[in-house]
């Protein structure tokens, strides 16, 4: 799991990707039939939930007869596939979803494959003392309902399925009703590499057209004892409110800081790069910036050196009336401003065109000047767009920056030196993740230490999952027995 990648070495992984990309025939469009795609019929997907329920407790059932070998054997072969299939999936996804860039959508697949914790995340507690011997294990839930999103959605079904499968549970999938061809690809991958390491045949399940009503049935049935959820904020919250144990991976909008004491120039380098990571679907990536009067103009121009675009306060208002729109809640007639769909995850350039402005390739992202309330602050737009607010000091960095979190405590970066102000800004904002002096992405372990997750825990407090975030734990007490000093 020790895998700490330079940059240099990261764009290495991007490059060599790119070039087997090349060497693949296109998938230039999504062909998913229901049962599979492009006449290939998925393993472990089913037309009715309950079905896909049976078959993941059946799963269930297989894996805790599994021996830990055996389970590390499962998911060895699940890494190994998936960095073989990456580009396929990372085509499938962007072709599906319309949202994301391939070439980063194969490098996250990458990340998931080798920096997802197995059984090594599994560890048991001992106590000993007068009374003899209490032993701690972390053991499975049984069956786990996940339910997956749009963003990230095979990254997410193989990374929830190693931690899961390590931890010794079940799984069934109710994937995002617009990612379900990427999501069950992923579905039948694990399968795959279930039947390769000599497991059963169907080891995780999922449905052919999951929809809110197939997450109810999955909400409501017995066998379901943990709920996980990685998605926008009605689906978050329908599964917090289900009465069963849940874990909930949501919404955030992360700020930067900028002070005075940050190397500039690798800042502005730094921020565009995480910004434009999957042109901004991953939900930690920067999401709006709170600049230094003093070095605002020179970080500007770092951003620029390495392709951002500026537009004007009167362009930034015409893109925000396009990427947002306007909905009336049927229940209570209160009208909101919500992301425009089919402006999510697109290429900096095609949300320009919208606003009459040709650039070529090498814009990667938007950049504008504006004012705390402007909606591109306060609104999560999950696009490369990024909106900039001069500040005067840190104590209005601090203050807009924790206003423009909205509470989430999601994640949050700073680029400092000053090691007072980098320790008040964390203790203020209170986040899940906090980056320093880096992109977005080193908080999930591109680039950074530590293992990676595309389901951040914020409002339930298991953070960073891994397996031992879905296990629960049980003692075993031995009374005045097996002290051996
Ligand atoms: N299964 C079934 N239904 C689902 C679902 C799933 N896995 N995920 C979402 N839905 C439902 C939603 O509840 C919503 O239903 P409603 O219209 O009745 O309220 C509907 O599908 C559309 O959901 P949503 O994803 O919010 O809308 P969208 O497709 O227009 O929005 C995004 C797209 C990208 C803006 C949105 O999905 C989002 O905010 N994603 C963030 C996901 C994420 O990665 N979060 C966690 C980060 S740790």
């Amino acid at each position: 799991m020790a895998i700490n990648w330079t940059e240099a070495q990261i764009e290495q992984i991007v490059a060599s990707v790119m070039k087997g990309l090349k060497a693949d025939a296109p998938i230039s469009k999504c062909e998913y039939n229901g049962e599979g795609y492009n006449g290939k019929k998925y393993i472990g997907v089913y037309s009715d939930m309950n079905d896909a329920i049976d078959a993941a407790e059946q799963g269930y059932k297989a894996i805790r007869a599994m021996s830990l070998e055996e389970r590390e054997k499962v998911i060895s072969i699940i890494r190994d596939l998936c960095r073989k299939e990456a580009h396929i999936m990372a085509e499938l996804g962007v072709s599906e979803t319309k949202m994301g860039r391939v070439d980063h959508k194969t490098a996250k697949h990458m990340l998931v494959a080798d920096k997802t914790p197995g059984t090594s995340d599994i560890q048991a507690q001992v106590k000993t003392g007068d009374y003899g011997l209490t032993l701690t294990e972390m053991a499975p839930f049984g069956v786990v309902g996940s339910i997956t999103p749009s963003t990230n959605p095979s990254e997410t079904v193989i990374c929830n399925s190693i931690g899961m499968i390590a931890a010794g549970n079940g799984v069934v999938f109710n994937p995002h009703p617009n990612a379900i061809a990427t999501s069950n690809y992923a579905v039948d991958l694990i399968n795959r590499a279930s039947a390769m390491a000599g497991g059963p045949r169907v080891l995780v399940s999922s449905v052919i057209k999951p929809t809110l009503d197939t997450a109810n049935i999955m909400y409501k049935d017995p066998r379901i004892k943990l709920l996980v959820c990685t998605g926008g904020p009605g689906v978050v919250k329908s599964v917090l409110s289900s009465g069963k144990k849940a874990i909930g991976a949501g919404a955030g909008n992360p700020p930067v800081i900028v002070d005075d004491t940050a190397d500039i120039k690798k800042a502005g380098k730094d921020i565009i790069d995480g910004c434009t990571f999957d042109n901004n679907l991953p939900c930690i990536a920067e999401k709006e910036v709170f600049a230094f009067n003093n070095i605002a103009d020179e970080l500007i121009d770092a951003m620029k050196a390495n392709g951002a675009y500026l537009i004007t306060r009167e362009q930034a208002d015409k893109l925000a009336s396009i990427v947002l729109v306007e909905k009336t809640n049927p229940k209570t007639g209160i009208k909101s401003k919500i992301v425009n769909r089919d402006c999510v995850g697109r290429d900096a350039r095609v949300l320009l065109e919208k606003i009459g402005i040709n650039v070529c390739d090498k814009i990667r992202c938007i950049i504008c000047e504006t004012d705390f309330n402007h909606d591109f602050v306060q609104h999560e737009l999950m696009m490369p767009i990024l909106p900039i607010v001069r500040v005067k000091n840190i104590d209005e960095a601090i203050d807009l920056a924790v206003k423009a979190e909205h509470g989430n405590r999601h994640t949050a970066h700073m680029h400092s030196k000053n090691i007072d102000n980098l320790t008040r800004f964390a203790r203020a904002v209170e986040t899940t993740i906090f980056v320093k002096n880096a992109p977005s992405y080193a908080g999930i372990g591109f680039g950074g230490e530590g293992h990676t997750t595309f389901t951040i825990a914020g409002p339930t407090g298991e953070g960073i999952t891994s397996a031992k975030s879905f296990t629960r734990l049980r003692r075993c007490v031995l009374s005045e027995s097996f002290r051996i000093i």
